[in-house]
């Protein structure tokens, strides 16, 4: 791709710092996202996905979080030393977010049109009617039946699916460039979460948003993305198309992920899930952070840490056994 990306996400390092010091909860992480494209982010529970995210929109509690290094481009702005004043112009206008439980970013006592009326102003240079009308076009392009009722209705007279989706058309009637939706499906049941992760791709092809989609679920990144970084402990550990990764993952971990992914034509009881957990931030101080979960580890592994290698097919992976490239 030869279009500068919209986010340009270079070594950041966020830390959150504590009586022990200064615990790395990003250490390290590159990745850029282009106009249009769906890039997803991968990896288990703690795996630092969510501080990536927030991190992005500069949201990190703080203290104790605190973004240590790196630079965040965005269209070309690197925003970690911007204000808070710029931030909130950024936020809505070039960003915005969709976060699992829209319950938590909506307000229970006010009505779906009042929320969605007051973000439309703050954003654009429209009035009061207008922006009306904005919510109610945003509702109908969502999908939602019978939008002008809706935006009469309070938060909880919507069941978990249209809450979502009305979330969905609040990040997107100031037209972000990008679009980041942390687990957006997870609190959902399949059939509603299928729909919605169809509607973020109608939306993306019908108004060209960049999206980063990040999900636990490599179910979800099949579905919807065309690139995907896996996250493991801190750091990227994989990159790669979403067909090639799963065609050929290359990294132990991802490896492990694809193995606990559901397949509809094998009905097992119990699905497969990686042994062990993953690592707190700062706890593993030497070699590779997957080394005591993995079934590839040989004794380099415990005191060297692998970095990201660049595979002849444009992968990078984070592993000795991938080391000279192509294996
Ligand atoms: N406010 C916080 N204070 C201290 N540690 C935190 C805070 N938020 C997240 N962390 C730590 O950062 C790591 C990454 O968390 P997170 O990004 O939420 O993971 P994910 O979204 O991938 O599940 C975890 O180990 C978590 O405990
Ligand atoms: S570097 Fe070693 S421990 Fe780490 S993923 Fe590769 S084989 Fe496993
Ligand atoms: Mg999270």
């Amino acid at each position: 791709m030869n279009q500068a990306p919209v986010l340009d996400v270079k070594e950041l390092r966020t830390s959150f710092i504590s009586s022990d010091g200064e615990i790395p909860a990003v250490d390290n992480i590159s990745f850029a996202v282009h106009k249009g494209e769906i890039l997803g982010i991968v990896g288990e529970s703690g795996c630092g996905k969510s501080v990536t995210s927030l991190s992005i929109m500069k949201l990190v509690p703080q203290p104790p979080g605190k973004i240590v290094g790196g630079e965040i481009l965005l269209n070309g702005e690197d925003i970690v030393p911007a204000s808070e004043k710029r931030m909130r112009q950024i936020r809505g206008n070039d960003i915005a977010m969709i976060f699992q439980e829209p319950m938590t970013s909506l307000n229970p006592l006010f009505t779906i049109g009042n929320q969605l009326v007051e973000g439309i102003i703050l954003h654009k240079k429209v009035n009061k009617k207008e922006a009306f009308k904005i919510g109610v076009d945003m509702l109908k392009l969502v999908g939602l039946p019978r939008a002008e009722q809706i935006m009469k209705e309070f938060p909880h007279q919507l069941s978990g699916g249209m809450r979502q989706r009305v979330m969905i058309a609040m990040a997107l009637s100031c037209d972000p460039k990008l679009l980041i939706a942390d687990e957006p499906t997870t609190a959902l049941d399949v059939t509603i979460q299928a729909q919605i992760l169809t509607l973020m791709k109608d939306l993306n092809k019908k108004l060209d948003t960049a999206i980063i989609m990040i999900t636990h679920d490599l179910g979800v990144v099949a579905e919807v993305c065309q690139r995907v970084i896996v996250m493991y402990a801190g750091k990227v550990v994989e990159e790669a198309n979403v067909r090639e990764i799963f065609k050929n993952p290359k990294h132990p971990y991802t490896v492990g992920l694809l193995q606990s992914v559901p397949d509809v034509r094998e009905k097992k009881d119990r699905l497969y899930s990686i042994p062990g957990n993953v690592p707190k931030p700062g706890t593993v101080l030497k070699g590779c952070r997957f080394a005591a979960r993995c079934e590839k580890a040989h004794d380099r592994c415990f005191v060297e840490d692998p970095d990201l290698y660049k595979q002849d097919d444009g992968h990078y992976v984070r592993c000795f056994l991938h080391a000279g490239g192509e294996q």
